[in-house]
């Protein structure tokens, strides 16, 4: 499959490196063609890997993921291209973090809106389904790194996009099927990006930045 993957970030490179790996062809975009990073990551992932604008790989991509500064977004999309979007499915693994007051970082948006909605919104031409958010990019695409079951959040409007989306991190990725937990419609992701706060302080108490949750689920209450 064609894939483009925005963002020249240790998360667009973990992803678009993983997706190469699974016999993708994958162009990573950024704000400029030849973009030192995005070079970079095309010679180190070898065939498959292309660069160029976010024009170029949201024209070039069937299906695409968001790896960009949640605070960018918007405008990178904007810069991809309304008819480069049409139709497409976009993984929105962004978080809306904002860093103005330094660490730990507060959500630009949150508790009535977040940011899987608010780019929903704004190009209804996507199929935005919001998934990987919630684990650092390691685990992203190496979900063995960790023992023992662990979860993945992922919601959007359409069943169809987001039957697409798990197939992707189950065969690229290596997902257990039973470890995705489809939360619903593309308003759930206020849920995922509001586990963000969480996220950072566990960072900060284990020192590591591979882990993840799980849920448990125990017998309904009695009646
Ligand atoms: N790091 C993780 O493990 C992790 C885990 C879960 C979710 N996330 C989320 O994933 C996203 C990517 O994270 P990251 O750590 O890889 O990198 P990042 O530093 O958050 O974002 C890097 C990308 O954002 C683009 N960007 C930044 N400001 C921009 C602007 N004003 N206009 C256009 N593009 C702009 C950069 O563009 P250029 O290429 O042009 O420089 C670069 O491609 C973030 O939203 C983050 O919250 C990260």
């Amino acid at each position: 499959m064609r894939i483009g993957v925005l963002g020249t970030g240790m998360v667009g490179n973990a992803i678009g490196t993983a997706l190469v790996r699974a016999g993708h062809r994958v162009m990573m975009g950024s704000r400029t063609r030849d973009n030192e990073k995005a070079v970079a990551w095309v010679a180190a992932a070898g065939a498959g890997a292309l660069q160029g604008s976010y024009s170029d790989a949201a024209a070039f991509g069937e299906l695409l993921f968001n790896c960009t500064a949640g605070g960018a977004s918007h405008s990178v999309l904007v810069a991809a291209g309304r008819e480069n979007l049409a139709g497409k499915v976009l993984v929105d693994v962004a978080n809306p973090l904002d860093f103005s007051q330094g660490f730990p970082p507060s959500l630009a948006v949150c508790n009535t809106d977040s940011l899987g909605e608010q780019l929903q919104r704004a190009f209804p031409e996507l199929r935005v389904v919001k998934a990987l958010n919630t684990v650092n990019c390691n685990v992203m695409v190496n979900p063995s790194l960790l023992p023992g079951d662990h979860d993945l959040f992922i919601c959007g409007n359409e069943p169809t996009a987001k039957e697409e989306v798990s197939r992707l991190l189950v065969e690229a990725f290596g997902w257990r099927r039973e470890n995705l937990i489809d939360l619903g419609d593309i308003t759930m992701a206020r849920g995922t990006e509001m586990l963000l706060p969480i996220w950072v302080r566990l960072w900060a108490k284990l020192g590591t930045p591979n882990f993840n949750l799980h849920v448990v689920v125990g017998p309904p209450p009695a009646v």
